[in-house]
Order: C-alpha cells, then sequence, then structure tokens
C-alpha cells in the first residue's frame, strides 16, 4: 500500500511502498486512514532536522494529526467496533519502570525521555493507506464530527493547557472550583499568540471557557486567518500595526497568555506585559537561532511581584482528547462555519512533495486517504 514518509539516510520525502498492517495482538485494531493533518512538525522532519525512523527501518512513515475508520478489531477490543471514527493519540511510553509518568499512563510527561511518538520518532506514523494500534491508544469520534475530527489532535495541546491553567487558578485562594453555570473564565482577558492551527483552536476553546480573547500575531488584517477568528468574537491585531505596548494597553490586565507562535522574541516581548496573577503558557517550539536579549530584571520583577505563573507543555493525555472531541461539537453547533475552515485545503496523497515542502500557505492542510 501507499504511505508518505522520509528516508532521513537519503535526504529523501515522498510516496513509497509498505507492507499492509496485520493484527498481531488481540487488543489491536486495525483502521483505514481517511485524513491526515499536515503541522510544522511534519515540514521540519522533511528538512530532516530530527524524525527517527523505527529500528530497522530505512524510512519514517509521516503524519501524527489522523482521523480514521475502523476496518476490523482483535478479538479482546471491548469498546470499539468496525466502522467506528477514530483518532489515534501521539506518543507512546517508554519501557522503564522506574518512569513514574509513563507508568501512570501520562507519557506526555515522559521523564527518561525514551518515549517513541507516531510519524515523530522510532514509530511509523499515520499517513497511510491502513494502520494498526492498540485500542487503548484510540478515541472514538461521531459520525457527525467526520468533517473536522482530524482537528481532535491539534486542538488537545490547548485542552491540556487549559485544564492545567484551572488548576494553577486554584492556587489564588479566592477562586472556588467552578462557578457554577457561569464559564470560568469569564471576567478574565487571554491573549493567544499566533494564528496558525494552534493559535485558532487555541482561541476557540478561551472562547469557549469564557475569556475575553484577543489573538496577536503577523499579518496585518484584512487577512483570512483575520477574518476567522474575528467571526467568533475575537479581536484580531497584528504586531506590524501595534507594538506589545500599545497592544497591552488596548487589552489592559492580560489574565492569560497562550503562546502558538513559536518565536522566542515575539513571546518574551509579550511576556514583560503579562498582567497581574496572570499565566503565561508557552507552547511554541523554535528552531534553535542564536541567543536573543531579554528585559530579563523586568520580567522576573514582574514574576515576582504580580504572582505570576510561566508554564510549557508538550503533547497530550487520554482526557485532552476526550475533551478536544467533546469541544469540536460545542465549536460546531456555535461556529459551524468557522470551525470548518480551520480545514483551508483537502489534497490527495500525490501532492504530498508540495505540502510537505513547498511554501506553507493556508491553516490546516489535509491529506485524504478516502
Ligand atoms: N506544545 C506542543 O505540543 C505543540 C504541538 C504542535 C505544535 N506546537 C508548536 O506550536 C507553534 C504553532 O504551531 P502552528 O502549527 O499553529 O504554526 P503556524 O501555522 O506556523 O502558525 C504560526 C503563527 O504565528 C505567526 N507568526 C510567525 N512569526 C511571527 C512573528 N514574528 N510575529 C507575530 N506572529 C508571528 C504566523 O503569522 P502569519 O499568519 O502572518 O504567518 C502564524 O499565524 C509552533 O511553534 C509549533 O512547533 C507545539
Ligand atoms: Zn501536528
Ligand atoms: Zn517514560
Amino acid at each position: 500500500m501507499q504511505a508518505v514518509g522520509v528516508y532521513p539516510s537519503k535526504k529523501a520525502v515522498g510516496i513509497l511502498e509498505h507492507l499492509r498492517p496485520e493484527i498481531q495482538h488481540d487488543d489491536v485494531v486495525k483502521v483505514r486512514s481517511l485524513e491526515v493533518g499536515i503541522c510544522g512538525t511534519d515540514r521540519e522532519i522533511c528538512t530532516f532536522v530530527y524524525g527517527e525512523p523505527p529500528e530497522g527501518s530505512e524510512y519514517l512513515i509521516l503524519g501524527h494529526e489522523s482521523l480514521g475508520e475502523v476496518g476490523e478489531v482483535g478479538s479482546a477490543v471491548q469498546n470499539i467496533k468496525v466502522g467506528d471514527l477514530v483518532v489515534p493519540s501521539v506518543r507512546r511510553p517508554c519501557d522503564f519502570e522506574t518512569c513514574q509518568p509513563c507508568q501512570a499512563g501520562f507519557q506526555d510527561f515522559c521523564a527518561t525521555g525514551e518515549f517513541v511518538e507516531r510519524g515523530i520518532k522510532a514509530r511509523h506514523g499515520f499517513m497511510t493507506e491502513e494502520y494498526a494500534e492498540h485500542e487503548q491508544f484510540l478515541y472514538v469520534a461521531p459520525q457527525h464530527l467526520r468533517d473536522i475530527a482530524v482537528l481532535v489532535e491539534p486542538l488537545t495541546i490547548a485542552e491540556k493547557a487549559l485544564a492545567h491553567v484551572w488548576q494553577m487558578q486554584l492556587r489564588l485562594p479566592w477562586i472556588k472550583e467552578g462557578l457554577g453555570d457561569v464559564p470560568k473564565g469569564t471576567g478574565l482577558k487571554a491573549v493567544v499568540l499566533g494564528a496558525g492551527s494552534i493559535g485558532i483552536l487555541g482561541a476557540m476553546k478561551l472562547v469557549s471557557e469564557g475569556f475575553e480573547t484577543y489573538v496577536y500575531s503577523r499579518s496585518k488584517k484584512p487577512n483570512p486567518k483575520a477574518e476567522l477568528v474575528e467571526a467568533v468574537g475575537i479581536k484580531y491585531i497584528s504586531n506590524l500595526e501595534y507594538s506589545v505596548e500599545e497592544f497591552a494597553e488596548m487589552v489592559g490586565n492580560i489574565d492569560l497568555v497562550y503562546e502558538a507562535v513559536g518565536v522566542s522574541r515575539v513571546a518574551y516581548d509579550v511576556l514583560r506585559v503579562l498582567g497581574d496573577n496572570g499565566i503565561f503558557v508557552f507552547t511554541g517550539i523554535p528552531v534553535p537561532n542564536p541567543p536573543i536579549e531579554i528585559d530579563a530584571d523586568l520580567i522576573m520583577r514582574n514574576v515576582v511581584l504580580k504572582n505570576q505563573l510561566i508554564v510549557g507543555t508538550v503533547n497530550a493525555d487520554s482526557a485532552a482528547f476526550e475533551a478536544a472531541l467533546a469541544d469540536l461539537d460545542v465549536f460546531l453547533d456555535r461556529w459551524p462555519d468557522a470551525i470548518r475552515s480551520v480545514i483551508t485545503g483537502r489534497f490527495g496523497i500525490e501532492d504530498c512533495h508540495e505540502l510537505l515542502l513547498g511554501k506553507a500557505q493556508g491553516i490546516k492542510n489535509v491529506i485524504q486517504f478516502s
């Protein structure tokens, strides 16, 4: 069958032939790929800065943002049946019994660094006609989410981040768990840095949690990303038009920053204007560049005098996948056109070269398998 992958030793990217998977354990599910999202991680693997084939393989099959349909189930599979739509998670635990996070099912916090990731590190990904996966790593998506469920994986980044934000907010003695029927972000202001798929999905999550939400990104208005976020009640501001100081003046006290820009200069510039008791969540993974100057004294003074928190988050746990599925339902109900228009292009496998190596375009592009 056909798959899309990279040969790091030959510095080659493209369509390759791969054996169809077999069900080799009774808890395994065979999945037919429907759609696979492409993101910056896939494009970076194609520049060979990282990305590791499985042991014994010359190539790595790409793809970690997948939606598929179940074709066959092993005899011990309990909660998944043929015809179900499924979304797989990405990271798999390390083998060390001493790794508490992996042993507890939280490989997103793996403490040994020996985890593997499908489509990224030492395990083939999902950009292939069919794949096999253990039931425990698959999440069933309802049929009515068929045209957007490929967004589950990128949405999990915001889901995990927000789950942690609410735990951290409980450090504030006057915050009670839940506010009755009022969304927890009511009365708070959130800023999202970057208007790529991670930023836009994060911004939608913040609005649904009640935050007054701003997206601070690059391209000047008018542009399609600005139009999309403004359609859901988010204010879009370009840093080419407004400096960080001008932007902060516009917003007022910034309670939360959800960084999804991946550019350290922009992130640290905005960290200077984080508000009282504010939380700054880093999700971006910058490519290594020479060191930059930052106003460290100001930042350190603020962190202390304003009781601020700075936190990073990678990948996602089971709860985040379940929450992303639930939230896509909410988004579809509230903003059906906007959530669908996060997917800006659907392409055949033959377009993989252009999508992976050409100029980045649109918000989320997907490869369709059937
Ligand atoms: N933590 C995790 O587990 C995780 C998972 C996935 C991705 N990520 C990271 O999350 C980040 C965002 O991913 P993405 O896929 O959404 O990226 P993306 O599609 O490349 O979007 C980046 C956004 O940032 C904006 N931007 C770029 N340079 C800027 C600058 N100098 N000033 C202001 N805005 C700027 C871009 O503006 P334009 O619209 O003008 O191009 C774009 O809107 C990346 O760093 C990625 O590695 C992390
Ligand atoms: Zn991705
Ligand atoms: Zn581990």
